[in-house]
Formats: structure tokens, C-alpha cells, sequence
């Protein structure tokens, strides 16, 4: 049993996960919780390495097995230096993307059958599921239009709106199968409203 909470942060390019990140962890850290935020891939040194190699554009040749082997070989390491080490010690971890990532993306995204991605979340994780998930919710369109703002495009944002919207059903999929785990916030309207629904399920979930 783990003392603190494992809560993640998931959705498509430019639904408003980052901008999200603090605000959640801020009023956490308001209710007394003791807070780490961290992301995936990356979330230690070496795993940021493995994330440039990720989302490095000029990487087009990459096979979709290594990037699924290099994802989940990224979360082994942010498992046993960042996330484990953390819950251990009674913190709350926050973390931009984990695993429902992996299935939206390599699975929906790039279509690997979501039983070898189960394979290799059992053999990497055990048992170790999110406490919480949160899931950015946004057509397609209007998350590659906000990422787009931001400047230029990774290796995944270089792909067609088809993947994108694999990737969004694969999602929706998750929040399926895990209803209680996986909540869906609209993440359309302004950023104020997006928090306000953010708070609304937190504080319930707190309860
Ligand atoms: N509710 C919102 N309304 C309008 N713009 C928003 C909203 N939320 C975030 N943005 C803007 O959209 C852009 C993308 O947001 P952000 O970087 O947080 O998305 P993200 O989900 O982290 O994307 P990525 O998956 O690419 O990391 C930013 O420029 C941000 O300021
Ligand atoms: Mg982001």
C-alpha cells in the first residue's frame, strides 16, 4: 500500500496538460499534500535523453516497437528513481502523461496491438496503476491549433490529424474500460473554466 497518491495528466497535443500541471499541483499543495511533478517520457536524466531521441523530427526511420520499447524502457527508470521512491516517502506525484499515453499513442496512434502494450505495462509496472486520471478532452483540430502556437513541431506533432484522432478515440477507449480512474474534463472552454473542473472532481475525489 502506498502512502501518497499517483495522479496523471493525459489528452492529444495542445489540450492544455502542461498548462494544467501547476494549478493542480498548487491546490493539492493548499490541501497539505506534499507534491512532486513529473512528466513522461523523461521525469529523470536519463529518461529525458530517451525523450529527445522520441520527439527528435529528424528520427522519421524509428521503428514503432523501438519507441514503444524506449517509452516504457524511460518509465522503468522513472519508476524506480522518481515515482516508487516518492509515494514511498508519502508525497502526491503528479505527472504530465503515463501509461494511457503509451496506449493512445503507440497503440491507437500507431495501431500495436494494445495486448503487447499490456505485456509490457505487467512486466515494467506489476500491478502499479494511477490513483487518478485526467483526461484533456478537445477535438483534434482545436489541440493541434493551440500546439501549433507554441512553435515547432516533434517528431509525434508532425503527424496527420487521422493519427491524432486514433489517438483521441484510444483515449476515450481508456476512460471506457477504467471509468472510475480515467475522469474526462472538457478542455474547450477557457483555461478558468478547464481549472474549474479540475477542482470540482479533485475535491470530490479527495473526499
Ligand atoms: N483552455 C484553453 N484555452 C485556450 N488556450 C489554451 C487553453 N489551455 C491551454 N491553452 C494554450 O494552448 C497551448 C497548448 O497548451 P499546453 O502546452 O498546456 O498543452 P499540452 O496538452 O501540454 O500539449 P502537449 O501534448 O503538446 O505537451 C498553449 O499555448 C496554452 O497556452
Ligand atoms: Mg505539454
Amino acid at each position: 500500500m502506498n502512502p501518497g497518491k499517483f495522479i496523471t495528466l493525459e489528452g492529444v497535443e495542445g489540450v492544455g496538460k502542461s498548462s494544467n500541471l501547476a494549478f493542480i499541483a498548487e491546490f493539492l499543495r493548499a490541501q497539505g499534500k506534499n507534491i512532486v511533478v513529473t512528466r513522461e517520457p523523461g521525469g529523470t536524466p536519463l529518461g529525458e535523453r530517451i525523450r529527445a531521441l522520441l520527439l527528435d523530427k529528424n528520427a522519421t526511420t524509428m521503428h514503432r516497437d523501438t519507441e514503444l520499447l524506449l517509452i516504457f524502457a524511460a518509465r522503468a527508470q522513472h519508476l524506480a528513481a522518481v515515482i516508487h521512491p516518492a509515494l514511498r516517502a508519502g508525497q502526491w506525484v503528479v505527472c504530465d502523461r503515463f501509461t494511457d499515453a503509451t496506449y493512445a499513442y503507440q497503440g491507437g496512434g500507431r495501431c500495436i496491438e494494445p495486448q503487447r502494450i499490456a505485456q509490457l505495462e505487467t512486466w515494467v509496472q506489476g500491478d502499479f496503476r494511477p490513483d487518478l486520471t485526467l483526461l484533456l478532452d478537445l477535438p483534434v483540430a482545436t489541440g493541434l491549433q493551440r500546439a501549433a502556437q507554441r512553435g515547432e513541431a516533434d517528431r509525434f506533432e508532425q503527424e496527420q490529424q487521422g493519427f491524432f484522432e486514433r489517438v483521441r478515440d484510444a483515449y476515450h477507449q481508456r476512460a471506457r474500460l477504467e471509468p472510475a480512474r480515467v475522469r474526462i474534463i472538457d478542455a474547450a472552454p477557457a483555461l478558468e473554466q478547464v481549472q474549474q473542473q479540475l477542482l470540482t472532481v479533485l475535491s470530490l475525489w479527495l473526499e
